[in-house]
């Protein structure tokens, strides 16, 4: 009721008073216009605005990854989980949320979303978990294990996701995961940290594989994601980079 008579007095004073409405009586003040959503620090706020349309409401069950999930907040730590909110995801739709790079979160604001994300849906004992795999192809390989190798993962592939995913991947009873277009949309992160977390909320079970012999080891788990990233149509790109270069030296018009 308050808002609609704002509403209508913000209207009026547009249509009445034009450009100098100075003082008008429900003239919004710009400065509290543009300063209200860097002040709201209430997490259910800023997750249902910023997060929840792809991340799901309650942390799950959205296109995107749970975060509603112990275990996937166990792996990924809450400093990578700030960087990866504040720069967002490269080639994905995952945007940059930082003030600095164009997005609408503040420093503040997004250590108090991180911070709630952990203390409402991690879960401390999951600390117990001693064997977590690494969680980026760097950690895994920082630690001694080899890169990614296709065809090993195919091997993988067959052992522990054809019976769900098909076993060309094109879909049993769970969706396909060489579809071109998933593949194109999706970072190899995305790959492998859906391998190591699974998608609780849809049914996925992560690295542990339940129900089989064994969990699935670091390795196996690199060479799966590099079998499922060969699959990614190869678009032919010019890097920016070498492309500036190349003018500068007069190699490229
Ligand atoms: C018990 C069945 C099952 C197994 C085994 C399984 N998956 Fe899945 N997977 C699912 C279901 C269910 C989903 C949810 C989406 C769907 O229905 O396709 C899913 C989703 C995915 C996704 C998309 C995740 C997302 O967030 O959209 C990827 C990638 C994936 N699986 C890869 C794999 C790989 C690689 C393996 C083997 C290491 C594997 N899955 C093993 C059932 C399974
Ligand atoms: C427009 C959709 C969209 C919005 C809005 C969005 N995300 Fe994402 N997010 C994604 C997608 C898609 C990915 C997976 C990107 C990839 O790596 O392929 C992702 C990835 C992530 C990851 C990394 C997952 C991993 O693999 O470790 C985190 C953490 C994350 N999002 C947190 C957030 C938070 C917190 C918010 C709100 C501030 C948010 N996201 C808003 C779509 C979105």
């Amino acid at each position: 009721m308050r808002r609609a008579l704002l509403l209508i007095l913000w209207g009026s004073t547009m249509l009445v008073g034009g450009i100098s409405c100075d003082g008008a009586p429900g003239k919004p003040d710009e400065a509290e216009r543009y300063q209200r959503p860097s002040a709201i620090m209430d997490f259910e706020t800023l997750y249902g605005t910023r997060c929840s349309g792809c991340h799901g409401a309650e942390g799950r069950a959205g296109p995107a990854r749970p975060l509603a999930d112990p275990l996937y907040l166990e792996l990924v730590n809450s400093k990578r989980v700030t960087l990866i909110v504040a720069e967002g995801i490269a080639g994905t739709t995952m945007p940059a949320f930082a003030k600095s790079l164009g997005g609408s979160l503040t420093e503040e604001q997004i250590d108090v979303l991180v911070e709630a994300m952990f203390s409402k849906w991690g879960d401390p004992k999951s600390k117990s978990i001693q064997s977590l795999p690494p969680y980026s192809e760097v950690d895994s390989q920082a630690l001694g294990y080899s890169a990614g190798n296709p065809a090993r993962g195919a091997t993988a592939y067959g052992q522990f996701c054809g019976d769900c995913h098909g076993a060309d991947g094109k879909g049993g009873v769970a969706g396909s995961v060489t579809d071109r277009s998933f593949l194109k949309l999706v970072s190899d992160q995305m790959l492998r940290t859906s391998v190591i977390a699974g998608r609780p909320d849809l049914g996925m079970p992560d690295w542990r594989m339940r129900s089989r012999e064994r969990a699935m080891t670091p390795q196996e788990i690199s060479d799966v994601v590099a079998w499922l990233a060969a699959q990614r149509p190869q678009v032919p790109r010019v890097d920016v980079a070498d492309a500036a270069e190349g003018a500068i030296r007069g190699t490229r018009p």
